[in-house]
């Protein structure tokens, strides 16, 4: 049974639309705080984040305190029923502090060390930033933690980046040392016999550096782990005296869009509530459902971050950036439809970068609610307003979550090793262009799906799809068995089942433990050049009805079907004719192999045959135009569906019989609709 999540907080059980405030950029300026409380409740405001980057303004000199100016804004803003998140400054340090303790100074790969600047650049072993931290920490929690106006904490910023200091390498080792216990295990898991790099101690092992080792990839992968493991570790320390002082009040920090350097899977552990940081290049192309749907995929792996609990948007610009190639602005309607993209996968939160553009430094051209001419005629303005008003409209979606019955595993772990491999294709595998290019042949469809990583449980899918699973970790191919053996549908792609957790080749036949469920052996894998291409013919008659042929790229797979059955074969080169394309009936289920990287039109009618066969559930069930996508939330007795069209041009969608409420207007809807250039609308069933 779906349950409804309880909201962030239940001081304040309504979509949050706001953003991260900076009025520690404006105390010598009251009056502009004032006409920002103003425009706050014009614009439908209800949450600003503060205090992200105001170490120095909280505490000017080591040891010496200053929260007078915050305790007034939080009570200024509680006043006129403005709420808070608010935010631990760690994520930039004030001068003071790093010239007098270096440590905090992170070092780079390369061994150097920064100098003070910038953000998000501190040593995250460091004891004494991490003491620093917590004091201050202590001292926000004591003064703030049971604000009524306060409804969750935002810890530090965008965590990121890696630190190559001699206390991280100390740390790194004697993580080591906990995961291997002797020298031995280390040497056996990470193939150091190779050019001579086996270790005789644990002081000679160092992080990787461009002028040191980059090649042993058991060192790199396990580098990455740790990084995660200490930067989550970090989070930790923050967390601790927050929580010491209010359990109750839940924490989040902010997460980035398809970030490498850290495993989020780990890292969501320490959190109460996922958010993450949005933003695409709108416009920057013709082609809408390629980065639709990207984002698409983001907020769905986000929202499985925590297994459904719904998330929070927390920056997201209502006109443009200023770091991306080109800023550009938003065209109208986009707004609110990337807003309620975000909503339709999950989020409970609209929240800006920024509220007002900073007067200087690097981000005073990014864009904000409230613009340098500091009054509210302004068309972003007036689109902020309008999303503020709309969710007000959307209370009962609060707590709804998404429910998918299809997943494609896009896991981390497997993400760094398949990129570090040296061969089979340098130029690039792609591993992320291939779980966007399966990804969208369900957006096209509306078809909900969650984005998990190879150990979550399978067992409340009907259909995985695993693209490139390289990395197979212990215990994963077993559980895959036992889901299709239970009647679960697998689909697994090329250069799948090659190394286990440690990076080292399974012996023996690949897709190695992969081997049994697929009913293959993977004998060569060839590479293409950019540009060229080889094709898959499908068989006549085929059990998925598929005709015809499509075109392949990148890499492909020279297998023998052992006892999968062959749906398609290749179309040229000297491996013309062998199996491309198999499926193996094994159990209850079936677990299908796709041998190459195949064009979009392929995943539209593999996957348009496969859902037809195994009938998982749809936003609603309709013909979707192209660019047009349906998600739903649900709280397991309505149905919200979202129909959101991301072309440019008018797109009309027949509603067939059923007749559904436009939960906005409130009026009942059936017949034909016609969707504005980047409209939306939200709908309502009971289920
Ligand atoms: C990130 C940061 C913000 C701001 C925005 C600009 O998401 O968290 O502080 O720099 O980028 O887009
Ligand atoms: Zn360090």
């Amino acid at each position: 049974m779906v349950k409804k999540y309880a909201p962030i907080n239940e001081k304040f059980p309504h979509f949050y639309h706001g953003g991260d405030y900076n009025p520690d950029q404006w105390l010598k300026h009251p009056e502009i705080i004032d006409e920002d409380i103003r425009l706050m409740k014009l614009s439908n405001c209800n949450v600003m984040t503060i205090g992200i980057f105001a170490w120095t303004a909280l505490e000017p000199e080591e040891g010496k305190f200053n929260f007078k100016w915050l305790d007034e804004i939080i009570n200024k803003l509680y006043k006129n029923g403005i709420y808070v998140v608010l935010a631990t400054p760690s994520g930039a340090r004030p001068a003071w502090l790093s010239l007098k303790y270096p440590e905090v100074l992170r070092v780079n790969a390369n061994r150097v060390k920064n100098l003070h600047g910038e953000r998000h650049n501190h040593c995250y072993t460091s004891p004494i930033y991490r003491e620093k931290v917590a004091i201050l920490n202590r001292k926000l929690a004591e003064r703030f933690a049971n604000h009524p106006g306060v409804l969750l904490w935002h810890i530090s910023n965008e965590f990121g980046g890696e630190c190559h200091c001699e206390l991280c390498q100390e740390a790194f080792r004697n993580w080591l040392k906990e995961r291997y216990g002797t020298l031995e295990e280390l040497n056996e898991a990470w193939w150091t016999g190779f050019w001579s790099h086996t270790y005789t101690d644990w002081s000679q092992i160092q992080s990787p550096a461009p002028q040191g080792d980059t090649t042993l990839h058991g060192l790199n992968l396990d580098w990455k782990r740790f990084v995660t493991y200490q930067t989550t570790d970090f989070i930790r320390q923050e967390v601790k005296p927050l929580k010491e002082v209010n359990p109750n009040l839940s924490v989040t920090t902010n997460l980035m869009e398809f970030y490498e350097g850290l495993d989020y899977w780990k890292l969501a552990k320490e959190i109460d509530i996922v958010s993450w940081d949005n933003y695409p290049e709108w416009h920057c192309d013709t082609d809408f459902v390629d980065l639709a749907s990207y984002i698409s995929m983001m907020h769905d792996f986000f929202r499985s971050l925590k297994s459904g609990k719904p998330f929070m948007l927390m920056e997201s610009t209502p006109s443009m950036t200023n770091w991306q190639s080109l800023s550009k602005l938003k065209k109208p309607g986009m707004h609110l439809l990337s807003s309620l993209q975000a909503v339709a996968h999950g989020s409970d939160t609209v929240q800006y970068f920024q509220w007002r553009k900073s007067r200087g430094a690097s981000e005073k051209f990014h864009g904000a609610v409230v613009d340098h001419c500091g009054h509210e005629n302004t068309r972003v303005f007036k689109e902020v307003t309008e999303v503020g008003d709309i969710l007000t409209k959307l209370d009962e979606i609060i707590g709804t979550t998404v429910v998918a019955e299809t997943a494609i595993i896009l896991d981390t772990e497997n993400r760094w090793a398949v990129k570090d491999a040296k061969g089979p294709r340098n130029c690039g595998v792609n591993y992320e262009e291939l779980v966007k290019s399966q990804y969208k042949a369900f957006w096209k469809k509306g078809i909900p799906v969650d984005v998990i990583d190879m150990q979550c449980d399978f067992s409340k899918y009907k259909l995985l799809v695993a693209p490139m699973l390289y990395m197979v970790k212990t215990g994963v191919a077993e559980r895959i068995e036992e889901f299709v053996k239970k009647g679960g549908t697998f689909v697994a792609t090329y250069w799948s089942g090659i190394v286990d957790e440690n990076d080292l080749c399974f012996l023996g036949g690949f897709p190695g433990p992969l081997r049994k469920v697929l009913g293959i052996w993977a004998e060569e894998i060839d590479s293409l050049y950019d540009g060229e291409t080889n094709g898959v013919v499908l068989q006549t008659n085929n059990e998925l009805s598929l005709a015809g042929s499509y075109e392949a790229i990148e890499l492909c797979d020279l297998i023998h079907a052992e006892t999968a059955e062959v749906l398609g074969v290749y179309k040229k080169d000297f491996y013309a004719d062998r199996p491309a394309l198999t499926v193996n009936k094994f159990g209850k289920g079936k677990a299908y192999y796709i041998a190459t990287r195949l064009s979009d039109d392929f995943n539209d009618a593999f996957y348009g045959a496969l859902i037809n066969e195994i009938n998982v559930n749809r936003a609603v069930d309709i013909e979707l135009p192209l660019g047009v996508t349906a998600q739903m939330r649900t709280d397991g007795e309505n149905k919200y569906i979202f129909i959101m069209n991301f072309n440019d041009t008018d797109k009309t969608i027949s509603l067939g019989s059923e007749s559904y409420s436009n939960v906005v207007s409130g009026k009942k809807m059936e017949g034909k609709i016609i969707l504005k250039p980047f409209g939306a609308i939200v709908l309502k069933h009971r289920l």
